[in-house]
This record gives C-alpha cells, structure tokens and sequence, in this order.
C-alpha cells in the first residue's frame, strides 16, 4: 500500500484543521457542561480502572454525528467504538475525552482530540498519518491545533519544542497503560530513566501531554501501548512545532509499540536511555 497523495484529496490540509479546531472547541465545551453536572463511571474497558464515562460516550456521538453531516464520505474511528468506512480518502481519528481519570477525579488536564488522517504505511505503527488535527482541553480553554505543513498553534499563537538537547537536564513526560502487566513493565523503564533525567511527569492524558511538548512544556514525551487516537492529533501538533518522531527501533514507525517525541536534538538519547 502506498501512502495517500494529499493533493488528490478533496479538501486541503488547513480547511480539516478549521474544521479539526471547530469540533473539538463545540465538543469540548459540552464535555465541560456535562462534567459541571457531575460525573459517573459508566463502564470499564482493559481493567477495572480503565474507566468510561457517560461523557465519552456522548462525546463521540457528537462528534460523529458533527463529521457525518460536514463530510458523509469520511470515515471514522473513535476510542469509543466509532467505526465508520468512508470513501474520501480522509479517516478521522477522535478520542473524545483523552485522560478520562483527569476528567473522573476533576483534575485539569482533560482533551478532546480530533484528527483527519490519511493512509500512509510507514508514518505511524498503526498505518495512518494524521494531516490535521485539534486538541482542546476545555478546563483550560487551550486550543493546539495543526495542519501539515503549515506549523503549529496554541490558541492562534505559534508554538514551537524547546531547544533542551541535553538528557541530563530533560523533563520527560510519560504515561501507563492500564493492565497490570504493562505498568510492571512501564515501571522498570521509569526507575532506569529518572536517574538521568531533571525529572518526570506523569500528566494522565497523551494527547495533552505531546500538545505540552509542542509548547515547550515538557522536553521529551514517550509511551508504549497508546492507541492511534491518543496521538493521531497531537503527533501532528508535536512535529509541526518542530519535535522528532521516533519509534522503537530504526525499522518501526512510531506508534503502539512505542511513541518517542522531543527535539531532534534530544529524541535520540531518549530512546536509547529507555533500554
Ligand atoms: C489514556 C491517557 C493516558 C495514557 C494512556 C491512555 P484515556 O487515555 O492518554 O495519559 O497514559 O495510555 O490510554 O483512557 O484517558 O482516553
């Protein structure tokens, strides 16, 4: 399978962005209504704290209703089921709430995540590459959004990663999958890696955590095991403010099996830190 010719599309890049920004600011702010109201879990998924609310839920029907009706020939796949064909070309990947224990326990770093993606075999793991994409944590009233090509943004404003090359003095965010397995896993690479670090944070949302990147926030970000809704928008953010994208080796985009961003300068020394 080759890679998808964005000029063949019927849309350009930037005009998925506006409408990225436009459904994940609407979305948001109704995620922000319904969490006013109080919140509830309504199910768990991968373990008993992989948690989904009401809100997720309703989240993305929004947003899938929202994207059928500005452009019914897409497809979709959304963290809550959505899964949709389409004929354009264009798939969007959504995650309507990333960082749903934030959201359960109130604490401030909650997203909605909106991507256009594309095929494309060797830009991610999962076989996608996003061309668009928003995050927007509605608590904060932060919009990061991103178009291919055209950099990255926060509310407008151009952002860009820092300039940190030096491990020994990178804030390195990360985050845990959600079995018991993975977090043993998850933990052994953490213990490795703190020593030679400033020092870690562990935000609680993916897609937050690389829009923080994207803004100098943090220096570095790595996790393994996230899902391409996760990082399909904020990956996009996080390259065009000029951060590098690896995977686990040479050979593996990045992706599931592991997703490293930082500098260029930085990226490197922090995939081979994490042993
Ligand atoms: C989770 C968050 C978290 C990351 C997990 C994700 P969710 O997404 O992004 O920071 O560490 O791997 O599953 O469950 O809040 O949508």
């Amino acid at each position: 399978m080759t890679a998808t010719d964005t000029t063949a599309l019927d849309t350009t890049p930037q005009e998925l962005a506006a409408l990225a920004a436009e459904l994940a600011t609407a979305v948001g702010e109704q995620v922000q209504r319904m969490r006013e109201d109080g919140v509830a879990v309504a199910a768990t998924k991968s373990s008993a704290t992989d948690v989904v609310t009401a809100a997720d839920r309703e989240a993305e029907r929004l947003l899938v209703e929202a994207i059928v009706r500005a452009r019914p020939g897409d497809g979709i796949l959304g963290e809550e089921g959505a899964g949709r064909e389409g004929t354009s070309g264009i798939t969007w990947v959504i995650d309507p709430i990333d960082g749903t224990v934030n959201y359960l326990y109130g604490i401030p770093a909650y997203a909605v995540s909106v991507a256009a993606t594309v095929v494309d075999p060797h830009a991610f793991a999962d076989g996608r590459r996003a061309v668009a994409g928003a995050v927007y944590n509605p608590r904060t009233n932060e919009l990061f959004d991103a178009w291919e090509g055209g950099g990255a943004r926060l509310n407008g404003d151009p952002i860009r990663v820092s300039g940190v090359a030096d491990l020994g003095l990178a804030l390195v965010g990360t985050g845990f999958g959600y079995t018991v397995e993975r977090r043993t896993e998850q933990a052994a690479v953490v213990a490795r890696l703190i020593p030679r670090v400033r020092d870690i944070r562990r935000i609680g949302s993916a897609a937050y955590d690389l829009c923080g990147l994207a803004a100098g926030r943090l220096d570095g970000f790595y996790e393994r095991g996230l899902n391409p809704w996760d990082y399909a928008a904020a990956a996009l953010i996080a390259r065009e403010a000029g951060a590098a994208l690896l995977g686990r080796d040479a050979d593996t985009p990045p992706g599931e099996p592991l997703l490293v961003a930082a500098a260029p300068g930085l990226a490197e020394q922090l995939r081979a830190a994490l042993g």
